[in-house]
C-alpha cells in the first residue's frame, strides 16, 4: 500500500472511533441542554454524525480497506470533557451550563474540521474523487454545526453579560475611589438598554 493510502486509511480509521463515540455522547449533551435551540442543535448532529459513520463506512468500501476503528484518543478525552460539563452543569445556573455545553461541544467540531480537511486533502491527492467528496460533505456538516453553536452562543454570552452587569452595578458596593470613575447612573442605564436591545 501507497504511504498516502496508508495513512488515509489510519485517518479514516482514527475518525470512525471518532464518530461512533460521539453517537454516545450527543443524546447526552442535548439532555443537559437547556435553551431549545441548544437541545435541537445536539438532535440534529446525532443524526449526522450517524450518516458520518455510514460515510465513513462508505469511503473504506471505495477504498478496498476494512472499516476497522482505531482508538482515537483525543476524541476519548474531549467526550470525557463533556461528560465533566454536564456534571457540573447540575450545579449553574441554566445560562452558563449551556455556555459550558457549548464550549465542549465547539472543541469536537474543530477537531472534526482538522481532521476531515486532513482526510480530504489525502483522497484529493490519491486520486479517490467520490472518497474526497464523501468527506468534503462531512466537512460541510461539521462546519455548518460550528457556525449553529456560534449563533446559538451569541444572544446568550450577550444575555449572560447583562446579568453580569446587573450583579455589579452596586454603588454601595464600589470603593469611594473608585466611584468618581463610574459613569452617572443615568448613562449607564442607558448602556445596559442598548445592550439589551442589541
Ligand atoms: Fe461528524
Amino acid at each position: 500500500m501507497s504511504q498516502l493510502k496508508e495513512l488515509l486509511t489510519e485517518q479514516l480509521k482514527d475518525l470512525l472511533h471518532a464518530e461512533t463515540q460521539l453517537t454516545g455522547a450527543l443524546p447526552k449533551m442535548a439532555e443537559a441542554a437547556n435553551h431549545p435551540k441548544l437541545k435541537e442543535a445536539f438532535e440534529k448532529h446525532l443524526v449526522q454524525t450517524q450518516n458520518h459513520v455510514e460515510r465513513l463506512r462508505r469511503s473504506f468500501e471505495l477504498l478496498g480497506e476494512e472499516a476497522e476503528p482505531k482508538p482515537c484518543r483525543a476524541m476519548t478525552g474531549l467526550v470525557e470533557e463533556g461528560q465533566e460539563v454536564i456534571e457540573e452543569g447540575a450545579g449553574k445556573e441554566p445560562l452558563a451550563a449551556d455556555l459550558a455545553l457549548i464550549a465542549a461541544a465547539q472543541k469536537v467540531e474543530h477537531y472534526e474540521i482538522s481532521a476531515y480537511g486532513t482526510a480530504r486533502s489525502l483522497a484529493r491527492q490519491l486520486g479517490e474523487v467520490e472518497c474526497a467528496r464523501l468527506l468534503s460533505h462531512t466537512l460541510g456538516d461539521e462546519e455548518s454545526t460550528d457556525f449553529l453553536l456560534t449563533a446559538i452562543s451569541d444572544p446568550l454570552l450577550q444575555q449572560a453579560a447583562l446579568e453580569d452587569i446587573g450583579g455589579d452595578v452596586n454603588l454601595e458596593s464600589v470603593p469611594s475611589d473608585r466611584t468618581e470613575k463610574q459613569p452617572p447612573r443615568r448613562q449607564r442605564k442607558s448602556q445596559k438598554t442598548e445592550r439589551g436591545a442589541a
